[in-house]
């Protein structure tokens, strides 16, 4: 009989050092921005430095989804240095949660980055929503039952038994509401619910998650993400933005996703740009 090695084919770590290598020279990053669906727009308002497309880092592989692309940007936003992982995997892609999240992990073991900021598009569950709403995250809940922690657990990278009651950083909250002030654009705030997909939920399920569990929009990420960075100590701004109403009794569609997220690229951008600046 074999034994059971979950680290065995772990990519992380041997990421982290290629990710070392690419990035000597660069500037230090202050934050790790990650792109959700249809959310490129901020990579185009980033002065890259560095450009490194997913398929040149061994173990990550490019999106398999339409809207989603593929690159690691290194360059800065006004005065500050940062990276941007443009496109992300998803856990309906097929693979394990932990191996979901290595080039993230890998990211923050290669850069030491101690702030990250998680996007997605997001139904929304909260009948005072609106189509292109932006929503800073207070909470989750991980609907996915997929954890990117199971496994052995890495002593040096954070505790076997992490604490989750503050995943999403109140400091970097209040931050970012400042930041929301001064660009002008409004913010909601409120529970992310995330679910495996890749279907959108059925009319029950949307009842149960908003009644039963008070969840105000759902997504397909970021949960997984956050339990990772958090993991390691890091700091989690999470903001989604609404790109359809489960509230109406209207199908939803992939390219309704995107055509709403297109819409509110620029205000995203703005958000996050203030922030940035908020965050010195
Ligand atoms: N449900 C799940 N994931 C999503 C949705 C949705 O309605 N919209 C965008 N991502």
């Amino acid at each position: 009989m074999t034994s059971f090695d979950a680290t065995a084919d772990d990519p992380t770590e041997a990421l982290a050092e290629t990710l070392k290598e690419r990035l000597a020279g660069q500037e230090t990053p202050r934050l790790l921005v990650v792109a959700g669906s249809g959310l490129g727009g901020f990579a185009r308002s980033v002065d890259a430095r560095l450009t490194i497309p997913y398929s040149e880092l061994p173990g990550v592989g490019s999106s398999t989804v339409a809207g989603h692309s593929g690159t690691l940007v290194c360059g800065r936003t006004g005065n500050t240095p940062l990276l941007l992982m443009n496109g992300r995997r998803h856990l309906y892609e097929g693979m394990p949660a932990a191996r979901n999240t290595a080039l993230l992990r890998a990211i923050l073991l290669a850069t030491g980055v101690p702030v990250v900021v998680l996007s997605n598009a997001a139904g929304g569950l909260n009948p005072t929503f609106e189509v292109g709403d932006l929503m800073l995250i207070s909470d989750h809940i991980n609907m996915t039952f997929r954890n990117p922690l199971i496994g052995p657990n890495r002593d040096d990278w954070g505790p076997r038994f992490p604490d989750a009651s503050a995943l999403y950083s109140p400091r970097l909250r209040v931050l970012a509401r400042e930041a929301a002030l001064k660009a002008g654009v409004p913010v909601r705030e409120g529970v992310y619910l995330a679910g495996l997909g890749p279907s959108y939920e059925t009319r029950a399920e949307v009842s149960m998650l908003r009644t039963v569990m008070g969840a105000d929009a759902v997504g397909m990420s970021t949960a997984p993400e956050t339990l990772a960075a958090t993991h390691m100590g890091r700091e989690v701004l999470g903001i989604s933005f609404i790109s359809n109403l489960l509230t109406v009794p209207a199908k939803t569609t992939h390219d309704e996703v995107m055509e709403n997220s297109r819409r509110v690229e620029e205000k995203f951008t703005k958000l996050v740009t203030a922030f940035i600046a908020e965050l010195g």
